[in-house]
């Protein structure tokens, strides 16, 4: 019904992830496994609906309308069990966008946000181009991966100037799907130190079961008031270049702010085929998704295989969600410059993990491709070593 093993070529359509290297540094043939979108066609019905309201042809500005809020309120109901009203909705023109605004709202320049590294370079770099300072508070990565909730306590009771927190729920760049338990011991720690939590939630659909994604926002409704969570069909649907993405703010006073701010800054002037795909894809992408995660899976486990036979020495556990892999080569003694090597000399491309911070020789690998696409790129990677005598 699905297929996701197609190779559909984006080249020559100005994508991020493929067109690059042509245009960059005249290079012709690299698998790019890096930036996180997919190779697979999103859902029919929305490139259907987005069809049909193209043919009107007046794309004049554009509101939400009911349907489409509708479609966000009740997809978090079923998927996540997160209850809202239509007006705790503020649509958004990125998740990046909608946290610079809410960074800017919420903190003084006198005043820090923390962040648990690795993770997604903007949640520090976003806070820093505000003139903000940022403190970490890293991730434990030795065995289970789980936050460092002790020394959490200590930055906040030591430093009252944290006034904001960014939390990515579910965790890129390492997968882990968080707890009920492990969100309800962090948010009485927040309760605790009064701080505004911004929790990232652009992954929370492409969680592998018997993992479930918990919401920030049914954690427990006590905490609500101090929450703002922020999700997408961006990700789960590969409609990044769509632009659109919404903050869902229980909070009144918060939420009339974080809106006027956007207003004003034009982040909710929302593009007109934004609205028309997330409404198709929320309405009719179920059963895509499903396929689209058994795809994932099927590519995670692949990896995993192939990492076991052919780099033994790399470290790998398969995520609880997301379509990247967190692999630690650094037991091959990779030089600095892998990537680039693998880029230039290998024709396939990594994500540098040193840009997600603490992550010396850990490089992102992302599987939401065909799979004969994955398989031609990590050989290229194992290929590679070979010939620079990294492999013994
Ligand atoms: C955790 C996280 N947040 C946000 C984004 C980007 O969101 P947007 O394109 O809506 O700004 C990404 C993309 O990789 C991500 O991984």
């Amino acid at each position: 019904m699905f297929n996701f093993q197609e190779a559909n070529s984006r080249l020559g359509t100005n994508s991020t992830k493929w067109d690059r290297y042509q245009k960059r540094w005249q290079l012709d043939d690299v698998i790019p496994l890096w930036v996180a979108d997919m190779d697979f066609q999103c859902p029919e019905e929305v490139t259907e609906r987005i069809i049909q309201r193209a043919r009107h042809g007046i794309f004049g500005y554009t509101d939400a309308g009911s349907e489409c809020l509708e479609a966000v309120v009740d997809w978090e109901k079923r998927h996540h069990q997160v209850t809202l009203r239509q007006e705790d909705i503020v649509f958004t023109t990125g998740v990046v966008y909608a946290l610079y605004t809410a960074v800017e709202m919420l903190t003084r320049p006198d005043e820090k946000v923390l962040v648990q590294p690795p993770v997604y370079p903007p949640f520090f770099n976003t806070p820093l181009s505000l003139n903000r300072t940022v403190v970490y508070n890293p991730l434990l990565l030795d065995g289970q991966p789980r936050m460092n909730l002790e020394e959490l306590v200590q930055l906040l009771k030591e430093d009252p100037s944290i006034r904001v927190m960014i939390f990515c729920n579910p965790h890129n760049p390492i997968g882990k799907s968080w707890t009920k338990e492990e969100l309800t011991a962090l948010l009485e720690i927040l309760e605790r130190y009064d701080l505004t939590l911004l929790s990232d939630e652009i992954h929370a659909d492409l969680v592998f079961p018997p993992h479930q994604h918990v919401s920030m926002l049914a954690v427990d409704e006590r905490f609500n008031q101090r929450i703002i969570q922020l999700g997408a069909p961006t990700k789960t649907f590969n409609l990044a270049g769509l632009k659109i993405s919404y903050a869902l703010i229980p909070n009144e006073a918060l939420r009339t702010e974080f809106a006027r701010r956007a207003k004003a800054s034009g982040l909710s002037s929302i593009n007109i085929f934004g609205y028309e795909a997330l409404t198709a894809a929320y309405q009719h992408g179920d059963a895509w998704l499903e396929a689209c995660l058994q795809a994932i899976q099927d590519n995670l486990h692949w990896l995993k295989d192939f990492l076991d036979r052919e780099l033994p020495l790399c470290r790998f556990d398969l995520p609880e969600s997301t379509y990247l892999a967190w692999v630690d080569f650094s037991a091959y003694h990779v030089p600095d410059n892998f990537q680039e090597i693998l880029k230039f000399e290998g024709g396939v491309e990594l994500q540098d993990g040193r840009g997600f911070k603490n992550s010396n020789g850990y490089h992102r690998i992302n599987v939401a491709c065909p799979q004969a696409t994955l398989k031609k790129g990590m050989q290229r990677v194992v290929d590679t070593m070979r010939k620079k005598g990294w492999l013994k």
